[in-house]
């Protein structure tokens, strides 16, 4: 059996904020293969790496980020709500982002809102397309880097896509993402099949499901408990030795 790929959900975002360049050395020093994070776009074109439409949940600050400046982002705390040991933490420009993870971890990529030219051409000078995968919620989005970015790999859920089908034909995807609610050895074996990679979007310490996916050799694993998935996957590697 081979390892299944750690992909950091937001990061480490159990030990330090979501989203920031803490929460990606994090997950660099746990030894993630992949950091999963979302991006939009402020009002001046600045590209940053930011989970929600507002500032407000996770910064100090109040306001849709697609109508704030690059100057005023810049200044928002974006670790104290986390902890006061992260107070200072900024949100991370994508550039910077990416220049601090680049060469020590993969990149899963989720475009929330932003030009996905800017979005690609960062992409481009962080490494080769075997190092990152792409992702989003936004039909226009997925349109457009298929597009521009053939080069890149897709991935795409099960309960985005509707099926396997529509996953291969009108997305076009690489990997084929399932939740907790929706996944089976079947449907996995299914995807397998069709020549798709698969991966899980999963918060939960499901320590029985994690077992099961080691077993059912799904490919990723997007998730918040790593260092749990980690440990139980040892121990299923090691009994089937
Ligand atoms: O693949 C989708 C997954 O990463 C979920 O992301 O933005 O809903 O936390 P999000
Ligand atoms: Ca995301």
């Amino acid at each position: 059996m081979k390892p299944v790929l750690v992909v950091s959900h937001r990061g480490d975002n159990l030990s330090a904020p979501e989203n920031t360049i803490a929460s990606a050395q994090k997950a660099v020093a746990i030894g993630a293969d992949y950091i999963e994070f979302d991006v939009r776009q402020s009002a001046d074109g600045v590209l940053y790496v930011m989970h929600d439409e507002t500032v407000d949940r996770t910064t100090n600050g109040t306001g849709l980020i697609a109508e704030m400046t690059s100057d005023e982002i810049d200044r928002l705390d974006a670790g104290s709500w986390f902890s006061p040991d992260f107070s200072g933490e900024k949100v991370p420009r994508l550039e910077d982002f990416l220049s601090h993870i680049k060469g020590l971890c993969k990149i899963y990529c989720e475009i929330k809102e932003a030009h996905v030219a800017d979005v690609v051409s960062l992409l481009r000078g962080f490494g080769s397309p075997d190092e990152m995968f792409l992702g989003s919620f936004s039909p226009e989005i997925r349109q457009e880097y298929r597009t521009i970015a053939p080069e890149l790999r897709r991935n795409i859920q099960l309960h985005v896509a509707g099926s396997l089908e529509q996953a291969v034909h009108h997305e076009q995807g690489h990997i084929f993402e399932f939740l907790e609610t929706n996944i089976t050895r079947e449907a996995v074996q299914a995807a397998k099949k069709r020549g798709l990679e698969t991966m899980i979007f999963i918060d939960t310490p499901n320590t029985e499901l994690f077992a099961e996916l080691v077993r059912w050799q799904v490919d990723y694993v997007n998730l918040d408990h790593a260092a749990l998935f980690r440990a139980v996957q040892q121990e299923v590697l090691l009994a089937a030795q």
